[in-house]
């Protein structure tokens, strides 16, 4: 395999990972472009030794600033799967916590020769920023409440995984719309492939305004799950709450959340997801965690593959990958 050329001397359209709009004035070709390397690259992750040279002597830099299990780890095995280098840069112990500015430790990450930089911060816009300053690839990790581009990813392919394509499917989104980027890059995507999105939330925990947004609204949870093929649900972030939003916790699980009961109202064939970590008890009960139709763990599997899908395209030669396995 001949060598990866220089990060900026990239082929292909795609630069940057931002958001969903930024795989391509056809946003559901750029997903399906995704997902068919997607598919070759959860074989990869089944051989023996799940591991091939594609991004030799490349480097991934994770950048985060903000706390994150699954999305770290993630992107961290899908770099190693493609023998890329990585580098791992923690707020609590860098100089961050001295003052430096973020421009001058871009700068400084860079000038050690990477070629992609993951980025997760509460403030959405940030990598954005960090894309304007910086040469390598940007993928956003997370930016406040506005993408998690790669999270809308790994769900695309979860649901095609099990119900086929998305389109004509009803997708109910409950929960804490307001403050998820989970949402905002899920309707994007989830629509840009033709599936109807329902949204379910009390109306303190919409945006102020819907305008705009590609979705219906309900308020009645009960009323929706009979005819929702996926329902999907999302933390209810306190962290970014300045104010009480809701009345107390166990009244929002009386009225959203999905219970024993309400999961029992869902078809067979239904999907129950959830972005992880999963407030058990709040948004969802305990044991319907656990249900056959529960995927949740096949969304943080397939989160793998995706994110290797996606750094091979933002760093790869712009050649088609033929599947080599590690020399
Ligand atoms: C989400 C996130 O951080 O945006 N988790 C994730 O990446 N899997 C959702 C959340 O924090 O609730």
């Amino acid at each position: 395999m001949t060598r990866p050329a220089p990060a900026s001397h990239r082929h292909g359209a795609l630069r940057n990972l931002l958001g969903i709009a930024d795989l391509g004035p056809d946003i559901a070709a750029g997903i399906a472009e995704v997902m068919r390397l997607t598919d070759s690259f959860v074989e990869v992750s089944e051989r023996a030794i799940p591991k091939v040279p594609a991004l030799r002597g490349r480097t991934v830099v994770s950048l985060f600033f903000e706390d994150s299990t699954r999305t770290r780890l993630s992107f961290e095995t899908a770099a190693k799967r493609l023998s890329a280098d990585t580098m791992n840069f923690s707020v609590s112990t860098s100089s961050v916590k001295k003052g430096e500015s973020l421009r001058d430790t871009i700068e400084t990450i860079e000038a050690m020769g990477v070629d992609a930089i993951v980025v997760r911060h509460a403030s959405a816009g940030v990598p954005r920023q960090i894309a304007h300053w910086a040469s390598s690839a940007v993928i956003n990790a997370g930016d406040g409440w506005h993408e998690h581009p790669t999270q809308a990813l790994l769900d695309c392919y979860t649901i095609r995984q099990h119900l086929g394509e998305l389109s004509g499917r009803h997708i109910t989104i409950v929960g804490d719309i307001k403050h998820s980027r989970v949402a905002r890059s899920n309707i994007a995507a989830f629509t840009a492939l033709g599936a109807d999105v329902t949204v379910v939330a009390p109306p303190t925990l919409l945006p102020p305004s819907l305008e705009g947004w590609p979705v219906k609204v309900a308020h009645d949870l009960d009323a929706v799950l009979p005819g929702t093929d996926v329902c999907y649900l999302l933390r209810m972030q306190r962290e970014r709450m300045t104010e009480a939003l809701i009345p107390s916790l166990r009244e929002y699980t009386a009225r959203y959340g999905l219970t024993e009961e309400r999961a029992d109202r869902l078809a067979e064939h239904a999907l129950i997801m959830h972005p992880g970590p999963m407030n058990r008890g709040v948004e969802i009960a305990a044991d319907v965690a656990e249900r056959p139709n529960a995927v949740i763990v096949d969304q943080v599997r397939n989160g793998v593959a995706v994110r290797m899908a996606v750094l091979f395209l933002l760093l790869g030669s712009g050649t088609e990958w033929g599947g080599e396995p590690d020399a």
